[in-house]
C-alpha cells in the first residue's frame, strides 16, 4: 500500500513538468496567440475549442468545460488515478516520490517488478521454445485462440519440472525475493517453483506491470487454476486481470464489462470484445468497482444465470450501490444456464453477444425485480415489506437524479402515486460542466479567488487592513490560497488548485481558474478595489446592527402593529 503523497512535492512536480509539451505528446497542439488549441480528445468536434495555457499550465475545453492540470490531463487522457498520474510525471521527471507514512520510507518494490517482468518473459518464451510447449499451443488453438490474441496477453507456458523457473533466474537471484514475489514454494525447506505444466497468464496493473500470474491446467487436473498468491504488490481484492489490455485498446470506454475466468477475457478478446475485465476468482470489492469508475462511467457485471450467479449479482449490487454517483451506471447481464462468457460467445457469435451485454438489465430493474421476487405485491402487506426492503438499498446511493428516480419508483410500484409511466430508469445523463461563467455576475468574493488563481503573483502585494477579519462566505478559501502563494513565490495556477484537499473545492477552484475575467488596470489592484468594497460593505452592516440594537423598544400599539403585519402580508 503507498502513503499519501506529501503536497510540496506534487508542487515541485507541477512546477518542472509544462503540461503543453505533456499533452502535444498525445494530442498535437497548434500555436494559437499565447495559448495553444487543438480539437478536445474528450469530446467529439470538428473545430479546435481545447485550449492549453502555459502560463497556467492549465488545459480547458469551451466545448466540453473539460479542463485541469497535468495530473487531471493524465487521469482523464490515460485513464489513471491521481497516485498513479503522480507516478508517470515523476518517473518522466526521474523524481521518487517521498512517501507520508514513515512505514512506507525504503519500501521499494522495484526489485519485485523487475523479477515478476523478467519470469513473464521467461514463461513466454517457454510457450514458443519449450520442447513441450506444443502441448500448450494446441491447448490455447483447441480453445480457439490465435497467436496474437496470445501475445497480446502476453500468455505464457510454464514447463513441467520442480524448478525451471528458479534455474533460470540462477543462484544471482535471491530466493527470499523469488519467494516474496509468489514465484516459488517452500516445502521441507526445499523452493519449488509454484507454476509447473501450467498455461500462465500474466496479470498486470493498470499501467501494465506484471504484478502476479494465473496459472491453467491443461487438463482435468486439479487445481484447475492456481494464482500467485498475496504479496507486497499483489492483492486479489483490487486486481482486476485485463484492465490494462482493455485500456490500451479503446481510449474512450463506454462500458466495461466484470466476468468471472481469465479464458473470459481472453476469448472475447479473440472476438474483438475487449472492454472486458474479470476479478480473480473473488466477489467484486469497492475497490475494484473504484478502479473501475476511473476507467469509464458504466459497468456491466456479467454472471451465470443460476442461483450461485443471482446470489453473487446482488452482492455485487450492494457493494456497488454507494458508488453510483451523477452519471454513473451499472448493469447487470445474466448468461443463460451452463454458458460463461467464453463458451456462449462461440455458440452464438460476437454481434449476438454484443446485443446481449447492450440489453443487458439496469440495476434498478434487477433491484425491484429481485425484491418483488421475495413479496407479495398483490397484497398491502407486500407492498410495505417491498418499501422497508428497498429504503435501505436507496438509502446507500449517492444524492443524485438517479437515486431521486428510483424513490420515485418505488413510490410508484407500491401505489403511492398516480401511475404514471416510469421514466427510463437510468438516462445517461452527460457530465454537464458549466461555461465559464460571466465576471459581471460574479460575486465579489469569488472573483477575488479567481484573481489570486489567475494571477498568483498578486498575493505578494500589500492588501487592504484588516481583511481577514471579513466574515464573506469563502473568505477562508481566499486566505489559504493567498497564504499558500505567499509561501510559495513560484507557485503556479495549477498548483493552487491541486493543493485543494477536498475535491469538491477542488473542482470548484478548477473551474474559477479558467473563468475568464476581465482585468482592467492591474490584477493586484483589483484584488484591492474588491477587498476595499467588501470591507466597506462589512462596515455599513455593522453600522445598522448597532443602530437597530440602540432602538428603544418599540412604541408602537397592538393595532398598529397588526396594520404593519397586514402590509407586509
Ligand atoms: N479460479 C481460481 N482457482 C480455481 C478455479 C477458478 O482461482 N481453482 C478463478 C480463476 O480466476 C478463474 C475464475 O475463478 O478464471 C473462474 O473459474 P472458472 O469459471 O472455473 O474458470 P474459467 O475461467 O471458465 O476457465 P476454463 O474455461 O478454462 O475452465
Ligand atoms: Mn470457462
Amino acid at each position: 500500500m503507498t502513503g499519501k503523497i506529501p503536497q510540496p512535492f506534487i508542487d515541485e512536480l507541477l512546477s518542472r513538468v509544462d503540461i503543453v509539451a505533456l499533452i502535444h505528446q498525445r494530442v498535437p497542439l497548434k500555436k494559437a496567440g499565447r495559448e495553444y488549441q487543438a480539437c478536445c480528445p474528450f469530446h467529439h468536434e470538428k473545430t479546435p475549442s481545447f485550449t492549453v495555457s502555459p502560463t497556467k499550465q492549465f488545459y480547458h475545453c469551451f466545448g466540453c468545460g473539460a479542463h485541469g492540470t497535468a495530473i487531471g490531463f493524465l487521469m482523464e487522457y490515460e485513464r489513471l488515478s491521481f497516485s498513479e498520474a503522480i507516478e508517470e510525471l515523476a518517473t518522466q521527471q526521474g523524481l521518487t516520490i517521498p512517501r507520508d507514512m514513515p512505514f512506507n520510507q525504503g519500501t521499494d518494490h522495484k526489485p519485485l517488478y523487475q523479477l515478476l517482468a523478467q519470469a513473464a518473459n521467461y514463461y513466454a518464451q517457454q510457450l514458443r521454445q519449450h520442447q513441450a510447449a506444443h502441448r500448450a499451443v494446441d491447448y490455447l488453438k483447441a480453445r480457439g485462440l490465435d497467436g496474437q490474441t496470445a501475445a497480446a496477453f502476453r500468455l505464457g507456458f510454464a514447463p513441467p519440472g520442480k524448478n525451471n523457473l528458479i534455474q533460470f533466474f540462477g543462484k544471482n537471484t535471491s530466493m527470499a525475493l523469488m519467494s516474496k514475489a509468489g514465484l516459488v514454494k517452500a516445502t521441507e525447506g526445499q523452493y519449488y517453483d509454484r507454476l509447473r505444466d501450467r498455461i500462465i497468464f500474466p496479470i498486470r496493473d493498470g499501467r501494465g506491470r506484471v504484478i502476479g500470474f494465473g496459472g491453467r491446467l491443461l487438463n482435468d487436473g486439479k487445481p484447475k487454476y492456481l494464482n500467485s498468491p498475496e504479496t507486497p504488490i499483489f492483492h486479489k481484492s483490487q486486481a482486476l486481470y485485463g484492465l490494462y489490455e482493455a485500456r490500451q485498446t479503446h481510449r474512450q470506454l463506454e462500458n466495461i464489462l466484470v466476468v468471472e475466468g481469465y479464458m473470459d477475457v481472453v476469448a472475447l478478446a479473440q472476438f474483438n470484445i475487449r472492454n472486458v475485465v474479470a476479478t480473480l476468482g473473488t466477489a467484486t470489492t469497492t475497490e475494484h468497482i473504484r478502479t473501475l469508475y476511473r476507467t469509464c462511467q458504466q459497468i456491466i457485471f456479467c454472471f451465470d444465470g443460476d442461483r450461485a450467479g443471482q446470489d453473487a449479482a446482488w452482492k455485487a449490487l450492494q457493494t456497488v450501490l454507494p458508488q453510483i454517483k451523477e452519471g454513473r451506471q451499472a448493469r447487470f447481464l445474466f448468461l443463460p444456464d451452463g454458458e460463461d462468457p467464453d463458451s456462449l460467445v462461440r455458440h452464438i457469435g460476437p454481434d449476438a453477444f454484443q446485443d446481449k451485454i447492450n440489453q443487458a438489465q439496469p440495476l434498478s430493474e434487477f433491484l425491484f425485480d429481485k425484491l418483488e421476487s421475495q413479496v407479495d405485491t398483490h397484497h398491502i402487506d407486500g407492498l410495505a415489506q417491498l418499501a422497508e426492503l428497498a429504503k435501505p438499498l436507496i438509502s446507500k446511493l449517492p444524492e443524485s437524479t438517479f437515486r431521486a428516480m428510483v424513490k420515485k419508483q418505488l413510490d410508484e410500484r407500491i401505489g403511492l402515486t398516480t401511475q404514471i409511466p416510469a421514466p427510463p430508469p437510468e438516462i445517461q445523463r452527460p457530465t454537464i460542466r458549466r461555461p465559464p461563467q460571466n465576471t459581471r455576475t460574479m460575486p465579489p468574493l469569488r472573483r477575488a479567488v479567481a484573481l489570486v488563481l489567475q494571477y498568483p503573483e498578486i498575493a505578494q502585494h500589500s492588501l487592504p487592513d484588516h481583511w481577514q477579519t471579513l466574515n464573506t462566505p469563502g473568505i477562508d478559501t481566499l486566505s489559504t490560497l493567498i497564504h499558500q502563494a505567499r509561501q510559495n513565490p513560484q507557485t503556479t495556477t495549477a498548483s493552487l488548485v491541486e493543493q485543494e484537499p477536498d475535491p469538491k473545492l477542488r473542482q470548484h477552484l478548477a473551474r474559477l481558474a479558467v473563468t475568464e475575467i476581465t482585468v482592467q488596470d492591474d490584477a493586484a489592484e483589483q484584488l484591492r478595489h474588491i477587498l476595499n468594497g467588501l470591507l466597506a460593505k462589512n462596515q455599513r452592516e455593522q453600522r445598522e446592527q448597532l443602530v437597530q440594537k440602540n432602538q428603544p423598544p418599540s412604541q408602537m400599539s397592538e393595532a398598529e402593529k397588526q396594520r404593519l403585519r397586514e402590509m407586509y402580508q
